[in-house]
């Protein structure tokens, strides 16, 4: 089954760097096939998987609702949608990337929108892990697509107010009504130990799952030259809190996972969070 990791944040956090060392930790975990999802208009996450990207979702749709007024008679509608879908789809090494490009706009919740929709949100269905780097707001999510993500990471700068906007976030996806399995708070660009009150305001602002990943100078090295993460060795200091991260969150989901199979019948019809 698919497992959907999203990333939310306010701007320059670092959800696109962690986004991007989490694909690398899956790839090394020989945990493929996955599908990295640049939902962010202002979009990077290809730059630091060091893939070009030449269609983003955004104009593929625009062209294929214009294309479709002039089809044959015959051809379906719906099968040119999902054809005309996989031109947006790169494969690169031991992961795919689409690129969501610029939103849709208001009132373009026509026919052709939702079927477009409905095949950009099936392609995930035949990969193993989903991992989309959001904006920051978790509008354009619910609007977006109809999935539902199994663990969402909130990034955040080890500031108490960097807490508070990703409290706020939280509270987010509450009110739109997103479905989420877990949510997980990530405190980026640590440096140092934190101080006992940052750790108290985690829990006070309603976090009972932190991560935390260090301030790493190799990571702005690489940013300095413009070379991919991907590059970053991987006793790096942030790639190595990732590693521990998503061995957790993934020993999380194997125990879950055993327990809805222990229960499957009591549990049955009940919406259970795979993480
Ligand atoms: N752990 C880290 N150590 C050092 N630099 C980092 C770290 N995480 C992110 N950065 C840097 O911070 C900047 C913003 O990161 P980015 O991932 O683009 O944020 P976002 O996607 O949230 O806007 C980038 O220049 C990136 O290289
Ligand atoms: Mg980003």
């Amino acid at each position: 089954m698919t497992k959907t990791l999203a990333f939310s944040g306010k701007g320059g956090t670092g959800k696109t760097t962690i986004a991007g060392l989490v694909i690398r930790y899956l790839i090394e975990n020989h945990l493929a096939p996955i599908l990295a999802v640049d939902a962010d208009a202002n979009s990077n996450l290809n730059e630091v998987l060091g893939v070009e990207v030449t269609k983003k979702i955004g104009t593929v749709r625009e062209e294929a609702i214009e294309e479709i007024k002039r089809l044959p008679p015959g051809m379906l509608k719906e099968k040119y949608f999902e054809m005309r879908i996989q031109d947006a789809i790169v494969e690169s090494r031991g992961f795919d990337l689409i690129v969501m490009g610029r939103p849709e706009g208001p009132g373009c919740y026509c026919y052709a929108n939702i079927i477009f929709r409905k095949y950009v949100d099936a392609i995930g269905d035949s990969y193993r892990f989903v991992v989309m780097d959001n904006e920051a707001g978790m509008e354009h999510l619910s609007r977006r697509t109809t999935k539902d993500v199994d663990l969402l990471f909130i990034v955040s700068d080890p500031t108490f107010r960097g807490l508070a906007t990703a409290e706020r976030i939280k509270e987010l996806v509450g009110e739109l009504g997103l479905r989420c399995g877990r949510i997980h708070l990530v405190v980026n660009r640590v440096q140092g130990e934190l101080p006992k009150d940052f750790l108290e305001e985690i829990k006070t602002r309603g976090f009972t799952e932190a991560e935390f990943v260090p301030e790493d100078r190799m990571v702005s090295e690489l940013d300095l030259r413009g070379q991919p993460i991907f590059d970053l060795p991987l006793d790096s200091s942030s790639m190595k809190a990732v590693e521990e991260m998503m061995s957790k969150v993934l020993s999380e989901t194997l125990k879950q996972e055993a327990f809805v199979r222990q229960n499957g019948d009591r549990l049955r019809g009940h919406k259970t969070p795979v993480f």
